[in-house]
């Protein structure tokens, strides 16, 4: 790997922060966090060693899906500032050593979108193909995509007597990708986010945007990912698809990887969980060995938890019923019978070591790490907020009023109470405490950032005799690293084979210092604690990379 690829094709080990600004920091105190709190923040997210922060919607949207409705692409929520500054984040953030990039919601607008208003007005009104219409609801319709909240897809609007098409909240009409119009006026938006500075998107319900059995589908985001590139060298789109990893390999476009850039591994998440209800690593494993080759620079963001419900939607019934009996007992934890609405502490029940096996695994797995706000300091979630709201309640900066994110006496979210509430978890206790989850989480991300055979290396797993512990090993042309995760409660010792390993090779403990050299019978003799994890760079005489 040459140091140019290293940097124009940033994404390929880059770690990227997941923030809505809203939950993040509010300066005003009004109880909405806003710009001004996050630029007051910038330094804490360069000093966790973030390289990407992911903005979640900031448009002016009627908020009826947390912003995923935007109402004008081209003007932010006015509760969180003005465009201008925005434009001083996305400034700083890269004076700081970091990308900005920003969700993408354009399969759907807000039903008080001008275009949507416009549509829906006459059926020849100029706007009215922005949107789908139909004079009755198509036979063997899909389901909405949230049960128990809404009936089906087709709403039918009095106006005009024809139904329109929304997969998501009826309030979010589906834009009709087939129309040229429709295409270029994406363009522009995205065209006018990346003129302000932006290095990306996260494009938001890609199977939604554009019908996955037309023609036409893979050549729209071939064509919006050349028309990116054209306007910038950096640009990168990370798509939000969770379907078979075949069908993922399409939506990278092929071989050719010339479509998204980047998708969210949602097989490898869910599959991860089922590893951990079980506490057997073969679910896990058996998905990375799944997994599809990629082209040189497209790649595979993991992910532990986002703002949705955790979403077990890939596995079987009885596979879902296993993660749900382990880490949502109670009904009231779960979402639309395929999610969880909790955040990992809590899943697991406040098991440090656990929750930090985990995150080890999250930085050591191939791929490009994405944290959702709060995770680096073991957040949980409130339990009393509706549906999904319940993973996002406002970040917990200290033990001050509303746990530092505001003064204001209501807030945008309830703050999270009880042992996972700020009294007990927030950044400033952890940022003096070394045995702190932040400080562990910050030296995740350093090590990764050291260690450029996650992001770009080829994976083996190493063969061994537990089935509960995955050992898996990285290897660029620079360097290799074995990382190993105990998913058992109880020690387990490890007799690896090495290949091309000898008596003055040197496994250098990358977590918890010290190294390891092979025993008499040649083999890599070690103990992994109950949930114990280890990193373990293999340098021969010759090596070059740091420990
Ligand atoms: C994506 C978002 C989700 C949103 C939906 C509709 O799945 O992650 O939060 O509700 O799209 O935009």
């Amino acid at each position: 790997m040459r140091i140019t690829d290293t940097s124009d094709l940033w994404w390929k080990n880059a770690v990227v922060y997941c923030l809505d600004v809203a939950t993040f920091m509010d300066w005003n105190d009004d109880g909405v966090g806003d710009f001004e709190g996050l630029a007051h923040r910038l330094d804490y997210l360069s000093e966790i060693g973030v390289t990407c922060l992911w903005l979640m919607p900031f448009f002016a949207s009627p908020e009826r899906d947390d912003g995923y409705d935007v109402a004008d692409y081209y003007d932010v929520d006015g509760r969180l500032g003005h465009l201008g500054d925005l434009l001083e984040i996305i400034r700083t953030a890269k004076d700081r050593g970091m990308r900005v990039i920003a969700d993408l919601v354009v399969s759907h607008t807000s039903d008080r979108h001008p275009w949507f208003v416009q549509s829906r007005s006459s059926r020849d009104n100029p706007f009215r193909d922005f949107y789908v219409w139909r004079d009755e609801p198509p036979a063997g319709s899909p389901a909405n995509v949230f049960p128990g909240e809404e009936d089906g897809v087709w709403q039918h609007d009095e106006r005009t007597g024809q139904y329109y098409l929304h997969h998501f909240y009826k309030e979010q009409p589906d834009l009709n990708m087939a129309n040229p119009k429709v295409r270029d006026e994406v363009a522009k938006i995205v065209g006018f986010w990346m003129q302000m500075g932006l290095s990306g998107f996260r494009v938001d319900a890609v199977p939604y945007l554009v019908d996955p059995s037309s023609a036409g589908a893979h050549s729209f985001l071939r064509s919006l990912r050349s028309y990116v590139s054209r306007r910038s060298g950096e640009a990168m789109l990370l798509g939000e698809v969770n379907l078979p990893y075949d069908r993922q390999l399409e939506y990278f476009g092929g071989p050719e990887g010339n479509e998204l850039t980047m998708q969210f591994d949602f097989l490898v998440m869910q599959r991860l969980y089922l590893a951990l209800a079980r506490e057997d690593a073969r679910p896990l494993a058996d998905a990375l060995l799944e997994r599809p080759a990629l082209a040189p620079e497209n790649q595979w963001a993991t992910f532990v938890r986002n703002h949705d419900e955790l979403t077990l939607d890939r596995l079987t019934d009885d596979e879902r019923a296993e993660v749900f009996a382990a880490f949502a007992p109670d009904e009231s934890m779960r979402a639309y019978g395929r999610g969880i609405v909790r955040r990992l502490p809590t899943m697991l029940e406040g098991d440090e070591q656990r929750i930090r096996m985990v995150y080890s695994l999250l930085f050591s797995l191939p791929g490009t790490p994405v944290l959702f706000y709060g995770e680096e300091i073991g957040m949980g979630e409130n339990p009393a907020a509706p549906g999904r709201l319940k993973v996002r309640s406002p970040m917990q900066w200290s033990t001050s009023r509303h746990g530092g994110f505001s003064n204001a006496d209501r807030l945008v979210g309830p703050v999270v109470e009880g042992r996972f509430g700020p009294e007990h978890v927030n950044v400033s206790q952890q940022r003096h405490d070394p045995g702190s989850m932040l400080q562990f989480v910050r030296r995740l991300v350093e090590r990764y950032r050291n260690s450029a055979e996650i992001g770009w290396g080829e994976l083996t797993l190493l063969d061994h005799e537990h089935p509960s512990v995955l050992a898996h090993a990285l290897e660029d042309p620079e360097g290799r690293m074995i990382a190993l995760h105990n998913f058992s409660r109880e020690p387990r010792e490890l007799s690896l084979a090495i290949d091309r390993a000898d008596a003055s090779t040197r496994f250098v403990d990358l977590l918890a210092g010290g190294e390891h050299r092979l025993d008499e019978r040649g083999r890599l003799s070690i103990r992994l604690e109950g949930h114990g994890f280890r990193w373990l760079r293999v340098l021969g005489p010759d090596a070059k990379r740091l420990s």
